[in-house]
């Protein structure tokens, strides 16, 4: 980890101890390593052991320093590639997630907007409870990430759930953070959710999606460094952090224009959007009032977007999904030849865990030498980032 330099925040909780083997391994390993620490911190360990080990002044008051006060949050904040909070107690959670500033960590946290590592520790209890999770929550969804802690006997005489992870795993993940991304320097384009075609200004045409397929595609892409435009139509739940670019559509006309502004400059599409193959012919400009026994309405057909790509690509990766209910790898197989891409990922929608509105996915990607991976039932956050490690090795062949 040469060149990098890492602050670490440290605050009062008992594993403060462990944080000395944190910064000590850090430092071996090449990184500049300041610290600050909270008051109560250092009723736990001293300034002085950080000081010794990191070569560097340890800070812990936000008013040291007289005249420079209104400087030191500030060019600490400036220094650090990476921030490491280690231990986080509960109530320093709280007050991150609510941007207190009301101290010198608190404040410098407030003025940095690079990689926040947050590493929790405390009672089981005061770990599980709804204000400390609610806490996490809102600081996850700012991008900030968090280690889980382990589990194991506490310092306050129980066992569970609120252990430091020891000091190399921590190391580790700091490592990782700062590994070349697969992905990094790339534009990729994902669509996910489901297109809705107007039947009246009221009604429309759907599907089942839930868009949590592509938005965990468009996640693990970010986490591994790509520039990422998500285009979504229905989706149920929230956009990830860290997008270049959000753009929401209705059907897939609209679906296929944002698409096709995006494809020249885009190195990779990942269409997992669930697109209808037909729209309203003319949807009605009034709310269609009851009236006879039988309603025909008639449906022409929607372009292909996929397929459109396929013609048009020069360099651009293209991946694709197929949702079967039968013949899953034939009807698979023939969409990946006709619409021109690297490979297709396919899955049987009936099997239970698969398919529309659950959190998990079972399976498999065929590629255009006729290789096939059959992936096991698994989260579709898991299923995502082994598209995205797929999608990096089709890139660089
Ligand atoms: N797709 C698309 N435009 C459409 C329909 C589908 O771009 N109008 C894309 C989907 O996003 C998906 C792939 O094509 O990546 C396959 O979609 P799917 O609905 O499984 O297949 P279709 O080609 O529509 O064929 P069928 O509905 O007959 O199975």
């Amino acid at each position: 980890m040469a060149d990098k330099n890492i602050l670490i925040g440290v605050t009062g909780g008992i594993a403060a101890y462990k944080v000395v083997e944190v910064a000590s391994r850090l430092k071996k390993s090449g990184a500049n390593v300041k610290v600050i620490m909270t008051k109560h911190a250092t009723e736990f360990i001293t300034p002085k052991t950080f000081q010794e080990i990191t070569n560097n002044a340890v800070s812990v008051d936000l008013f040291a320093d007289a005249a420079n006060f209104n400087v030191a949050h500030i060019s600490l904040a400036d220094f650090a590639d990476l921030i490491l909070i280690a231990p986080a107690t509960a109530n320093f959670l709280a007050k991150m997630a609510h941007g207190i500033a009301d101290d010198l960590l608190t404040t410098t946290i407030l003025a940095f907007d690079k990689k926040i590592l947050l590493a929790p520790s405390m009672n089981t209890k005061m770990f599980e409870n709804p204000a400390t999770q609610a806490n996490l929550n809102i600081l996850k969804a700012r991008g900030v990430q968090i280690l889980e802690p382990a589990s194991g006997n506490l310092a306050c005489g129980t066992v569970g759930k609120g252990r430091l992870p020891e000091p190399a795993e921590i190391c580790e993940e700091i490592e990782k953070i700062f590994a070349p991304k697969v992905l990094s320097g790339k534009k990729i384009l994902v669509t996910a959710g489901g297109t809705v075609e107007a039947i009246d200004p009221v009604r429309y045409i759907g599907n089942r999606s839930s868009g949590r397929m592509g938005y965990e595609i468009a996640k693990s892409a970010v986490k591994n460094g790509a520039e990422v435009t998500l285009i979504s139509g229905k989706a149920e739940i929230e956009p990830p952090n860290g997008l270049k670019h959000f753009v929401k559509v209705e059907s897939a006309l609209e679906m296929r224009n944002e698409v096709l502004k995006e494809f020249e400059t885009a190195d990779a599409v990942i269409m997992s959007a669930a697109v209808a193959d037909y729209r309203v012919k003319t949807p009605a400009a009034q709310k269609i009032k009851k009236s006879s026994d039988n309603l025909t309405l008639e449906l022409v057909k929607n372009p292909d977007i996929l397929r459109e790509l396929g013609t048009l690509k020069k360099n651009q990766v293209l991946v694709g999904f197929a949702a079967e209910t039968q013949n899953v790898l034939d009807y698979a197989n023939k969409k990946l030849v006709e619409k021109n891409l690297n490979f297709i990922v396919a899955n049987d929608v009936t099997l239970e865990g698969a398919g529309f509105g659950v959190s998990t996915n079972i399976a498999s990607i065929i590629w255009r030498d006729g290789s096939v991976e059959n992936f096991s039932k698994m989260s579709k956050a898991e299923l995502a980032e082994k598209i995205v490690q797929r999608l990096s090795k089709a890139l660089n062949q």
